[in-house]
């Protein structure tokens, strides 16, 4: 057993087994919210090749186990084949059909499987979708592409199309300014509490 993460800001507290994961949400910021999330995402995912099956888990002590999904994540694979890749875009739009999208799509959450395929894991920071024309499910969707496009970008970015590359420069040009905006709103926000 090894204890894989305990993250100094969400506080997760996650223990790798032989043949599963169990993850307690001790602490942190929304811990009930992204409990309940995760629980939801996996119940909408189960079946899908690639996302770990729930095995169980307690509403009341906030914790759940699923399988674990054999491999290693992505960070300590430089070599990944092409072929992770190509299957990582199948699970992700697997996971948008089932109406989940991720808010991040960080390396260490893709585990290259012994065969090179991909599994996702960690699914408390979500967008569920609850209708079909939803807005926020829209954006939600966009910005799931927009993160796995980047983490191609980063990793391989030749299996990148022309198209693609154009579409993940506008959207890193949106990123920047939406974070300039919000920095600027912090500093407003900041300013203003400040003033007797
Ligand atoms: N089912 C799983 N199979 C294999 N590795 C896993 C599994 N679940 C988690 N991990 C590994 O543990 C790390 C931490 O788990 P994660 O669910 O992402 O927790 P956190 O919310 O703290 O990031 C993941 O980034 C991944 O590398
Ligand atoms: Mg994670």
């Amino acid at each position: 057993m090894r204890v894989a993460d305990v993250d100094a800001i969400k506080k997760n507290h996650v223990q790798i087994n032989k043949d599963r994961v169990v993850k307690n949400f001790t602490q942190g910021h929304r811990k009930d919210l992204r409990f309940s999330r995760e629980i939801k995402a996996l119940r909408r995912l189960s079946g899908i090749d690639g996302v770990p099956a729930l095995l169980a888990y307690s509403p009341a002590e906030r914790w759940l186990a699923i399988d674990l999904i054999p491999g290693t994540p992505l960070p300590e694979n430089p070599a990944a084949p092409d072929k992770l890749f190509t299957n990582l875009r199948v699970v992700v739009e697997n996971m948008l059909r089932c109406g989940v999208a991720r808010h991040s799509l960080p390396a260490r959450d893709v585990i290259v499987r012994p065969d090179g395929t991909a599994g996702v894991v960690d699914f408390e920071r979500c967008t569920l979708q609850h209708w079909r024309f939803s807005p926020i499910w829209w954006v939600a969707r966009k910005v799931t592409q927009f993160h796995l496009l980047r983490l191609i970008d980063n990793h391989a970015p030749h299996l990148l199309t022309p198209k693609e590359q154009l579409r993940l420069q506008t959207c890193y040009r949106l990123s920047k300014a939406f974070h300039r905006c919000t920095r600027w709103r912090s500093r407003l926000r900041h300013y203003y509490r400040s003033q007797p």
